[in-house]
């Protein structure tokens, strides 16, 4: 798959804030994934952390791996999470939640003391945007939420946003982990993340949006044969 050797040089780096006894946020997705893999190796050889996962599928990707897991009602603290990313700007800002798992990754990176985002170069852009901003919302309502979003968008200075309704190849909507629905906003530009993300917030129905903002610390972009590490 195109960017695997990326991805996997991204996590190799992140591997070196992992230390013993450490609880970590195990982020969702196929960059994550790596950072995983890397970790259960760490583990088979004899270092202790226990991970928090942020959804169902890095769950059972962990257990499959033998990674201990904590509950997350029992997190007292999380010194460690790294996650992947569908955009990271200049400015260590995000767009996440391509894996519908948005709502878990930002409980976990908030509550964390030090999230890391590990990405391939496609991921790392001048301006938040292209990627289309998931936003979770819950099912009662949702299509009066998606007009209420597309005005907050508008709001927010996104000149010709388009929101819809995440479906599945069987043609229904997908359901996240905690039971809602995701609406898929284009926006081609973001140019104020930080007022996008606020007239979000502001919207009933709205469980989570996508934009990471003042979350993420460390974004780890891998190269062929390295990565670069830009710290905020
Ligand atoms: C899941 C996410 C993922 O981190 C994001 O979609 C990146 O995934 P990938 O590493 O597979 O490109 O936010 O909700």
């Amino acid at each position: 798959m195109a960017g695997e050797v990326e991805k996997r040089n991204a996590a190799i780096a992140a591997m070196e804030f992992v230390e013993d006894g450490m609880t970590l946020g195990l982020g969702t997705g196929s960059t994550a994934k790596h950072f995983v893999e890397l970790l259960a190796d760490e583990v088979a050889d004899g270092l202790i952390v226990r991970g928090v996962p942020t959804s169902a599928q890095t769950q059972r990707l962990a257990e499959a791996h033998g990674i201990p897991l904590l509950p997350v009602e029992q997190v007292q603290q999380i010194h460690l999470t790294v996650d992947g990313a569908d955009e990271a700007d200049g400015q260590g800002q995000l767009i996440k939640g391509g894996g519908a798992a948005l709502l878990r990754e930002k409980i976990i990176a908030n509550a964390s003391d030090h999230m890391v985002v590990i990405a391939d170069p496609s991921k790392h852009v001048e301006t938040l945007g292209v990627f289309p901003l998931p936003v979770e919302v819950t099912q009662f309502g949702f299509t009066i939420t998606a007009k209420k979003v597309f005005d907050a968008l508008k709001g927010s200075d996104v000149a010709r946003p388009n929101v819809g309704l995440r479906q599945g190849n069987d043609g229904q909507p997908i359901i996240t982990d905690g039971g809602n629905y995701i609406l898929d906003c284009k926006c081609a530009v973001i140019p104020d993340a930080g007022a996008t993300a606020r007239a979000l917030a502001n919207v009933p129905g709205v469980v989570e949006h996508g934009l990471f903002i003042g979350l993420a610390r460390t974004v780890i972009i891998g190269s062929q044969d390295g990565a670069s590490i830009f710290e905020y």
